[in-house]
């Protein structure tokens, strides 16, 4: 029997979403004032006023930019943003994930955007990026967290141009620089990189994107909790915190915690290196380790957040269901020992293992892992 590692991470949660809570979080960190009050009344606006102007600052938001808060996490935010601006012109679509098919399905069956390109990748590429037309709408993710494959830059993306990007960054925004002037469309949401609880998300908005809120309507019924068509007035309230419908009070407590806590870590800086960090310590591991390898064929698609792995050498000639009961067995038998929670690869990606590295995660604690993933493959292949 292969020997159990003698240091286990001191926390073992890894999960991609959720994902653990920032260092030192415990419940009584959250504010209570904005608790059992109304969300439209003064302190508890003022607390969704702040969220928004924290985060701003820490993503570093250009000045006429705008965001606001959703419901329904990434998907209400992103599928908001397609169903009040999508259709005014061509669209095309990159994806190479879950996440990047579910908007290509948005845009294709349900809102049967009949202009449509389609650009597709199989897990661990990325689709041709170069084919992205200016005079077209762009929909893309900046990280797929299911692929663990992040756009390595937009230079793809013209600064001048007559279509809108829409950008999934949800698991990309506070870990990743994103270049806004490229950006006119983003969503995220606040339990990736931050540790936030569920349910909430944010669209920052560029004035083009303002622009077509305030001058299109498309064709389609829009729900109401999917309406962001008030956000084509600069000045409205959306902006200053008053949301769509009753938001959780206590998530927005908490996401002010995560928020006040990045501040403490040198904003985006200290973040994005918190994660970079992470991620180099897996790749020192995956170096000298013969049974692995990323799934991101290019090292400069590597995300830093979701990284994902799959076999290589000897487990790699297993058939998929081999490989998908192997590293189903290596997650069970970490979780039994309390040494990782949560790192099976999502259900549709290649069979292997997803370990967040987001800046909530602690280095050190991914160094102890390492050991340990060794031991869970020596013992389940025996
Ligand atoms: C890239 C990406 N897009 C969308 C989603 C869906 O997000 P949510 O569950 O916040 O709606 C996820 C969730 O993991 C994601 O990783």
């Amino acid at each position: 029997m292969p020997v159990k590692p003698s240091i286990k991470p001191a926390d073992p949660r890894f999960s991609s979403g959720p994902t653990r809570k920032r260092p030192g979080w415990e419940p009584s960190a959250l504010g209570q004032t904005s608790l059992g009050r109304s969300h439209r009344s003064g302190p508890p606006k003022q607390k969704l006023k702040e969220a928004i102007e924290r985060a701003a600052a820490i993503l570093e938001i250009p000045e006429d930019y705008r965001i606001l808060i959703t419901p329904a996490s990434d998907t209400g935010a992103f599928e908001a943003a397609m169903w009040s601006m999508a259709g005014a012109r061509g669209l095309d679509i990159f994806s190479w994930d879950a996440f990047g098919q579910r908007w290509l399905l948005d845009a294709r069956d349900e809102l049967k955007l009949d202009d449509l390109r389609i650009f597709e990748a199989p897990y661990g590429a990325l689709p041709d990026l170069s084919k992205a037309d200016p005079a077209r709408d762009i929909v893309f993710t900046w990280n797929a967290t299911a692929a663990g494959l992040k756009v390595p830059h937009a230079d793809w993306i013209p600064e001048a141009r007559e279509g809108l990007t829409f950008c999934d960054a949800t698991s990309a925004a506070f870990a990743m620089e994103l270049p806004w002037e490229k950006l006119d469309i983003t969503t995220l949401s606040w339990q990736k990189c931050l540790g936030g609880e569920a349910q909430h998300g944010m669209v920052v908005l560029s004035p083009a994107a303002r622009a077509r809120l305030k001058t299109y309507r498309p064709a389609w019924p829009v729900p109401k909790v999917l309406q962001l068509f008030d956000a084509g007035d600069d000045h409205s309230a959306m902006f200053e915190g008053s949301t769509i419908n009753t938001p959780s009070l206590l998530c927005v407590e908490d996401f002010l915690d995560g928020l006040r806590w990045a501040m403490k870590e040198d904003g985006l800086k200290g973040l994005v290196a918190r994660s970079e960090t992470n991620l180099s310590v897996l790749e020192d591991w995956v170096e000298r380790t013969d049974w692995v390898e990323f799934v991101a064929a290019d090292p400069a698609t590597r995300s830093n957040t979701s990284v994902t792995l799959k076999f290589a050498g000897d487990a790699a000639g297993l058939d998929a269901d081999g490989q998908r009961a192997l590293a189903k067995a290596m997650a069970q038998a970490l979780e039994r020992e309390e040494a990782a929670y949560d790192i099976l690869a999502y259900a549709k990606a290649p069979p292997g293992l997803r370990i967040w590295c987001g800046p909530t995660i602690d280095a050190d604690d991914v160094a102890a892992l390492c050991p340990w993933l060794d031991w869970a493959y020596e013992t389940v292949r025996g």
